[in-house]
């Protein structure tokens, strides 16, 4: 069994089970022979935009995974999907303006994927900002280390549940959004009956607080039984954008902690560079992952004022910006 460094092993289990998966920019197809191996899709879409890394991912995987009889498509981002093709997207190791360049260039082809998986290198607040604000909701965000850096993964679903957009083999018709948290497991062949997504009033929310909605649940492997887990509303909640949706989702967003942990960072302006979902969740990344920043920003701050007098206005800028983050250290245990 291949064994995956943190990084890919968290992206790995925020795909559920029983679903296509389109693995844009694969490179090594890793992520690819690990979906295979652990019975998460057998029905995965390798692609890349340059044929040297395509041709490596094709290599590895013949060679790690020879039963895989996986798709290889050579080209741009989600050009070469078909609309409604994947269920979920993994679009992992790239830099977060140039993710969202390749979500936003068929934003209705797009809207069909089930869930995105996006492990933006560098720019995690503007796509995150840019996601919020253009149909899709977060419902789920993990930490892991590679390296000296902590990367940021998130899954993202669209927010509005168009009924009959949907084609998985899931049933109950007007499905929306398969956003449950748990990962991988079971391969009981076919994505359940999601927990609806909703219509998220205010479109920029993470999932969970506000007119959120999905079922995401917590931590890695929070249902248990692997894959999405069952139940949750349709979508097309008469109470005003809430799906029933079933589980630790709902939980979630009626748990006044929650709440409290989204307007604190919201009020610190932080919250489309914290997730929200990390602390409520407890990741044990989370406190590592600010005190870096705060590092960071004090680093930059000592700078400014060995400058002297003519960092001023940028200076007030930062220890404003480092009070901010300090606070979400406290709100992350610290
Ligand atoms: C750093 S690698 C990441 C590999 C793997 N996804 C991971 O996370 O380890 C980035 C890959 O994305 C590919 N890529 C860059 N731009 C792309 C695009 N517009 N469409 C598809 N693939 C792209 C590159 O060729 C490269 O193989």
């Amino acid at each position: 069994m291949l064994r995956l460094n943190d990084r890919l092993e968290a992206i790995c289990s925020c795909v559920p089970a029983g679903g296509v998966v389109a693995d844009i920019g694969s490179d090594h197809g890793f992520l690819p022979v690990a979906l295979y191996e652990r019975g998460i899709s057998a029905a995965v879409i390798v692609s890349d935009a340059k044929t040297g890394p395509l041709d490596r991912a094709r290599e590895n995987i013949s060679r790690l995974a020879p039963g895989a009889a996986f798709d290889f498509r050579l080209g741009d981002g989600l050009e070469v999907l078909g609309r409604g093709e994947a269920d979920t997207v993994i679009i992992a190791g790239m830099g977060g303006l140039l993710i969202q360049r390749l979500i936003s260039a068929d934003l209705d082809k797009a809207l069909s994927v089930r869930r995105f998986v996006l492990q933006p290198r560098n720019a995690p607040d503007a796509l995150r900002r840019w996601l919020c604000g253009n149909g899709f909701r977060l419902v789920d965000e993990r930490l892991a280390r590679e390296g000296r850096f902590i990367c940021e993964i998130m899954a993202a679903v669209p927010a509005g549940a168009r009924i009959g957009a949907s084609r998985g083999p899931e049933g109950g018709g007007a499905d929306a959004g398969p956003e449950g948290g748990g990962s991988h497991a079971a391969g009981d062949g076919g994505w359940p009956a999601g927990g609806g997504a909703g219509a998220a009033g205010d479109g920029c929310r993470l999932a969970g607080g506000g007119a959120d909605a999905g079922p995401e649940g917590g931590g890695s492997d929070a249902a248990g039984d692997g894959g999405w887990p069952a139940g949750g509303g349709s979508g097309a909640a008469g109470d005003g954008g809430r799906p029933a949706g079933s589980g630790a989702d709902a939980g979630r967003a009626a748990d006044p902690r929650y709440r409290q942990i989204e307007a604190a960072l919201s009020e610190c302006g932080l919250e489309f560079e914290i997730s929200p979902l990390l602390l409520y969740k407890g990741d044990p990344l989370a406190l590592p992952f600010i005190l870096k920043k705060i590092r960071i920003e004090e680093k930059i701050a000592q700078e400014l004022m060995d400058a002297g007098a003519k960092a001023g206005p940028r200076l007030e800028e930062l220890s404003a910006r480092l009070e901010a983050l300090k606070k979400a250290a406290r709100l992350a245990g610290g």
